[in-house]
């Protein structure tokens, strides 16, 4: 029977560049997107390998000495991570374009490529030096004939294929085609296994995560939200919640497509911060696809992310994803009709919405 990605009976441990070959001949048209796969793949692999190596690799959680676009400080390794991505993309006849957190624009790599990839080269940049999971993150869209613009500044559903690399305690790649998300962990050898049958996100969870430090910050309909979470099995919610915040964005989310949860990075009232931190283009589009490819939900609090338009390469976006269950009901809150309701003693109080 053949699995959720269209392909014959699955073979776990598979390697990734067989598992893209049978893709490949599964369907026409599947060239580019395998072979800019196996490009961010190799890719990665090298920023692993480099990233194994901790302080021997020199000082990589060191500030590089310039700002992003973004007015992020860049570490050395976010500079050798997007060094690493851009010459194994520009080494592949597939890719086009190439936008990424590192550049100030939308780089031209080749043209009739067929592919244009924008990433987020090292995310979790804060984390470098506390050995605590990193990655990088990356997002593929069919080249437009309207060029790096119109390839790029479109909605997140017409993404071709997405996923993240994560370098933790093991390494792994987690990718999405369209079709179900796969998990393929780096053995060490350096070579991508498939280690686990399609990720999927539960329904509902009791798990959250939010950098809580910003809570004078947050607008109502959030800080109503993690109030009721707080308060636990005594208040609205009757029940129990349990919170986990990585500042890593790549394993917030591998820990909630591995058992689910709910990540919040929302707006705030912090200058800068009106749309939140995170950037739609490189972040939350790819992130977002795979949590649905997964059967989760992501959204801006009003809006699908995957149907929001980027209108410039580092924009940013609210952020909240993962269990369907809780993303309806911050979705709730923050309709202004339902949310006096929610709110109000009786809907609170009985917790009608216990979701
Ligand atoms: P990056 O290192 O690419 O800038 O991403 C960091 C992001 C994301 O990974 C994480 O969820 C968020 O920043 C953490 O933000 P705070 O440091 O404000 O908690
Ligand atoms: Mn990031
Ligand atoms: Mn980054």
């Amino acid at each position: 029977m053949a699995g959720a990605t269209g392909l014959l009976p699955e073979a776990a441990g598979e390697e990734l560049d067989a598992y893209l070959a049978r893709w490949r001949q599964a369907a026409a048209g599947r060239d580019a997107v395998a072979e800019t796969i196996a490009a961010l793949a190799r890719a990665t692999a090298e920023i692993a390998a480099l990233v194994r190596l901790g302080p021997l690799a020199g000082a990589l959680g060191a500030a590089a000495g310039a700002a992003n676009a973004d007015g992020d400080i860049q570490k050395k390794l976010d500079v050798l991570a997007n060094d690493a991505v851009l010459k194994a993309l520009r080494a592949c006849e597939a890719v086009a374009y190439f936008a990424s957190e590192e550049e100030e624009e939308i780089q031209s790599l080749r043209a009739g490529g067929a592919c244009a990839v924008a990433v987020d080269p090292l995310d979790g940049s804060s984390n470098i030096d506390a050995n605590t999971s990193i990655g990088t993150i990356f997002s593929v869209y069919p080249a437009s004939p309207d060029g790096a613009t119109g390839s790029f500044f479109r909605p997140g559903s017409e993404q071709v294929a997405a996923g993240y690399a994560i370098y933790g305690p093991f390494s792994a790649l987690v990718l999405t085609l369209g079709a179900g998300v796969d998990m393929f962990v780096l053995d060490p050898s350096g070579l991508y296994r498939r280690a686990d049958a399609h990720m999927s996100i539960p329904r509902s969870t009791r798990e959250y995560a939010i950098n809580a430090s910003n809570y004078r910050y947050w607008l109502e309909p959030v800080r109503d939200f993690i109030d009721d979470c707080i308060a636990g099995a005594e208040g609205p919610r009757a029940k129990d919640f349990n919170m986990r915040w990585l500042a890593s964005l790549v394993g917030d989310t591998h820990r909630i497509l591995s058992r689910g949860g709910v990540f919040l990075y929302p707006a705030d009232k912090r200058p800068g911060y009106e749309r939140g931190r995170l950037r739609l283009m490189y972040e939350a589009a790819p992130i977002a696809f795979l949590v649905e490819q997964a059967g989760g939900d992501a959204t801006d609090g009003l809006t699908r992310i995957l149907d929001k338009v980027p209108g410039a390469l580092h924009e940013r976006t609210p952020l909240v994803f993962g269990s369907s269950d809780k993303v309806a009901r911050i979705v709730e809150h923050h309709a202004d009709s339902s949310h006096a309701r929610i709110r109000s003693p009786l809907f609170g109080k009985r917790g009608l919405f216990r979701a």
